[in-house]
């Protein structure tokens, strides 16, 4: 078993390295359009690239769609990886990005899907607003079958339609939709699922960077009151501003703790996040976790938790100070 699991890494390896790492415009030519998914969304170009490049948060942000993530290799050119599915089943999935036309192309190497290419195409419209359209094409060997069949009998193959659909999952076609509406629609539904939960995540950054740049301008506080045990315990978990950032104060094992609300990777919202039984909090965006008792990243990369203030007891009151 691990021999196969092993053989099959191994292969997809190779595959993976003999590919050429750019887009290759000529060869949409030769394949066939399912159709398209437009959208309008309130980000800037570079919060979109950024987040094309961002492999890492596709289990963790699309949690739907993907189970988990190993990457092969990633650079300025994109990136390949292997994604494990909701169904355990696996995708070698690889991206390609043209930074200079704000294009990128996904594809499918293996799995069901396999040969399945996602053509994007980003557009600023304002400082901060961009449309997005989306080009599913066929995988190039039923592209060709297809363009054949097509000029020499001028009939739509419904089989061939049928083979692909039920390659992305879809077994029964509605009465009244040929399986070409089908695909597309799934592949609609799919994607607007998709990119809803990249707006929330991408706006959510954007939030945060501008905070920060807002946030440099104060100074830091000596201390901050923030109440009596009694009061703050009715707000757990409480996040307050001391400074330049944002801490949560909470509670674990009966103790008081203090730590940074934004996490030190992308400055994902770690306010919402859960104590777990080793007193560990997980980042929503890319699944980094940090010890709250002492900052410390416990997955592997060197990123730590900012510094929090100190918390004590002032008269009766939980007071933050500068330590
Ligand atoms: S923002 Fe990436 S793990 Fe937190
Ligand atoms: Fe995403």
């Amino acid at each position: 078993m691990i021999l196969f699991i092993e053989l099959n890494t191994q292969s997809a390896k190779t595959v993976f390295q003999n590919r050429a790492k750019k887009i290759n415009y000529q060869r949409l030519q030769n394949l066939c359009l399912i159709g398209e998914y437009q959208r309008r969304i309130p980000v800037s170009l570079t919060r979109m690239i950024e987040n094309a490049y961002d492999w890492e948060h596709l289990p963790f942000v699309h949690s739907s769609s993907f189970k988990s993530i190993d990457l092969f290799d990633e650079g300025a050119w994109g990136w390949q990886a292997k994604a494990i599915l909701p169904d355990s089943s696996s995708q070698y999935l690889e991206l390609l990005v043209d930074r200079d036309n704000n294009y990128w192309v996904t594809t499918v190497l293996s799995g069901d899907a396999r040969g399945f290419e996602i053509h994007t195409q980003a557009i600023a419209r304002q400082d901060r607003e961009i449309d997005v359209l989306v080009k599913f094409y066929l995988p190039e060997a039923f592209s060709k079958v297809l363009m054949l069949l097509r000029t020499s009998q001028r009939l739509l193959p419904l089989s061939l339609y049928r083979r692909i659909a039920s390659k992305i999952g879809i077994h029964r076609v509605a009465k009244n939709e040929s399986p070409k509406t089908s695909i597309l629609k799934t592949l609609q539904r799919q994607y607007s699922v998709l990119y809803d939960e990249d707006e929330t995540l991408m706006s959510s950054r954007q939030a945060a960077i501008d905070h920060r740049k807002e946030s440099k301008l104060n100074g830091t506080p000596e201390s901050l009151i923030l109440g009596t045990p009694e009061q703050v315990t009715q707000q757990l978990p409480k996040v307050v501003q001391f400074g330049k950032q944002r801490f949560v104060i909470n509670r674990w094992r009966g103790e008081w703790r203090v730590y940074a609300a934004e996490c030190p990777h992308l400055l994902g919202p770690l306010e919402s996040a859960q104590i777990d039984q080793n007193g560990q909090i997980t980042c929503p965006w890319h699944g980094y976790k940090f010890d709250i008792s002492n900052g410390r990243g416990c997955t592997n990369n060197e990123l730590s938790l900012a510094t929090p203030p100190v918390l004590t007891l002032v008269d009766g009151y939980l007071t933050l100070s500068s330590n």
